[in-house]
This record gives structure tokens, sequence and C-alpha cells, in this order.
């Protein structure tokens, strides 16, 4: 997917932050985070858990100060002007936040209250997103009895019901089956394609790989940023699988190996990351006493997951 490099220089950044830090007592939650995010377009955070994607988040929205840094959303300065950016923009929490015993249509309704719409605006608005979310015939149905794709339906209708311009998304889709995953990512770029800037937050590779650009988190510190295209191409990386007997035993012996990163086994074959400095990774891993000529060895294309295990944990390269 290709995205058009001249918005930005057009428009601003949607998003620009510099060296922002946010410790809880002794821990850095977030740890001198340089960050741009271009308008209309959809960035994503990759990490673990306790990476400090919510923290990033609710920094982002004005709701958490940051201990230190600078801060600028949708041209509003952070936190003096959080208040300025309250409306402009939507936030889909972590936790399904509505209320469980009011049904659908009620808690759109009240949402709708808080933003001030008027009578006629708020009923204009509702037909509108109960039928753009598929929630007409669940309308009358309280939160509470949903189901994970329905009540994040609900959750993502609630946060753009006053049209924000930027939308935070934190780990929307934990909750819900593949199906209703894609569904929603569609969705998602209906809004984008619409002139809204998304951030979105998760751990799942293949939700990551959708996105025009993300950021890679680990312990609160960017290890990574840019297209996910980009990062797969740019690994410093060669990836190998190899398929043998005794691929355990394979694999804790090529895990010592300074030029291997990581090896991992995926069903019958195991997937070897190679440091970009061995020329020959084939005829270096058949080298190996353990493993002989008869084994298969196929040079395969990297994959998102094989960036996440290069700059992270233990596979992490010095950069
Ligand atoms: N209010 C808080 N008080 C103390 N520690 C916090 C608070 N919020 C988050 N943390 C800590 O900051 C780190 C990052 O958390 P978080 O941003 O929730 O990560 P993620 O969303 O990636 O799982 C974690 O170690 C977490 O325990
Ligand atoms: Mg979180």
């Amino acid at each position: 997917m290709s995205i058009n490099m001249n918005i930005g220089k057009n428009d601003g950044f949607a998003i620009s932050a510099s060296k922002l830090t946010r410790n809880f007592g002794p821990l850095t939650a977030v740890s001198a985070l340089d960050l741009t995010v271009e308008k209309k377009t959809i960035y994503g955070f990759l990490g673990p858990n306790g990476s400090g994607k919510t923290t990033v988040i609710r920094l982002l929205t004005g709701l958490l100060k940051p201990s230190s840094g600078q801060v600028s959303v949708l041209g509003c300065h952070l936190p003096q002007e959080a208040n300025k950016l309250r409306l402009q923009i939507g936030y889909m929490t972590q936790k399904f936040s509505l209320y469980d015993d009011l049904t659908v249509k009620e808690n759109l309704q009240f949402i709708s209250r808080i933003y001030g719409l008027t009578p006629n605006e708020q009923k204009a608005r509702l037909s509108e997103l109960l039928s753009i979310y598929q929630l007409n015939s669940l309308s009358k149905q309280l939160a509470g009895s949903m189901s994970g794709g329905q009540k994040q339906r609900l959750a993502l209708a609630a946060a753009v019901l006053h049209k924000p311009k930027l939308l935070f998304l934190d780990e929307p889709t934990s909750a819900v089956d593949p199906q209703n995953r894609r569904e929603f990512w569609e969705q998602l770029f209906d809004l984008c394609d619409q002139g809204t800037t998304i951030l979105v937050s998760s751990h799942y590779m293949d939700e990551a790989e959708r996105c025009h650009r993300l950021a890679i988190l680990e312990d609160g510190i960017k290890k990574a940023d840019d297209s996910p295209q980009a990062l797969i191409t740019n690994l410093p990386a060669k990836v190998v699988e190899i398929e043998a007997n005794d691929l355990r035993r394979i694999k804790d012996n090529l895990t010592k190996l300074p030029q291997v990163i990581s090896a991992a086994q995926l069903g019958t074959h195991l997937r070897v990351l190679v440091k970009q400095e061995v020329e020959q990774p084939i005829h270096f891993l058949q080298q190996q006493s353990y493993l002989t000529k008869n084994d298969k060895f196929t040079l395969v294309r990297a994959s998102l997951e094989d960036v996440f295990v290069t700059c992270t944990g233990k596979g992490a390269i010095a950069s």
C-alpha cells in the first residue's frame, strides 16, 4: 500500500512528539519518544504487554501529563491545550468502557449528549452509525449481552460519534475473532479514506502489517519506526527454514552461535534468523556438526515477525 508522502508536508503532522517521557515512580514507562504521525494515515504501535502502548496513547490524548518532552497533537500543545484537543479526538480504550446495562442505542444517546448534539443531530447521527456499524438489529440489546465483535463495533461507533479528526484505538481487536477483525480493519480504512488519522496499538503482527507506518516499542523505548514494507526490506538478517530431525536439539545449538539472531520451531521446520554479515547463510548452517547436507534448507522472505524478533528481546541487534 502506498501513502501520499506529500500529505504531511502540506498539512503538517497530526501528531508530533519529541523526547516524550513518562515516569511512574522509579519506572520509565515511556522513554524519550520521538514520534511523527502524518495526517490521514494509520499508524501502529506494536509491542508486548507492558511496553508502554497505553501510556503513550494516554499522553497523546492529554489524559496523562508527560514527565518531560514536547508533544503537539492536531496543533494543540499538551498538556496545556488538552481541553481544546478533547473534541477533536476519539479514544477507544483497551477495555470496553461503555455501559453494560444500557442498550446499544442508549449508550450512543448518552455519548451524543456528552458531545452536545441537538436532538435532530443526534437522531441523524445515530441512524447513520447504527447502519455503518451494523447495529440496527441490536439497537435495543443491552451492551453487556453482546459478543466481542459486536461490542467492538459499538465502541468504535461511540468513539467516532463526534466525527473526530484523530482516532486512538488501544488494542481494539484483542477480544474478537479473525473474521470480525478483518471487517473492523475495513472500517478503519474507510475512516482513513474519509480523512481521519488513526493511531492503533496492537500485539498482532497481521494487524501491524496493515498500518501505513508503525513503531515497535519495548520497555517504553521505540526500537523501530517505518512502513512495514521498509522494515521488512531493511531487516539486517537473512531467514532460513530448516527441515530436519530433532529440531529441538538443532535449535538449542544454533541459538548459541553469535551469527544466529534467533531460531524458532514452526510446525515441522525451524525458522532461523542469521545476521546479515553472513554471506552464505545456508552454507554457514550446513557447516555445523549437528546439521547435514541431507537436511532441507530454504532461504525465505522475511516477515514483520522477524523484524520484531530482531529488534526486541534477546534477538535485539544493537543499532
Ligand atoms: N498508573 C500507573 N502507575 C504505575 N505504573 C504504571 C501505570 N500505568 C502503566 N504503568 C506501567 O508502565 C508500563 C507500561 O504500561 P502500559 O503503557 O500499560 O503498557 P502496554 O499498554 O504496552 O501493555 C508497565 O510496566 C505498567 O505496569
Ligand atoms: Mg495497554
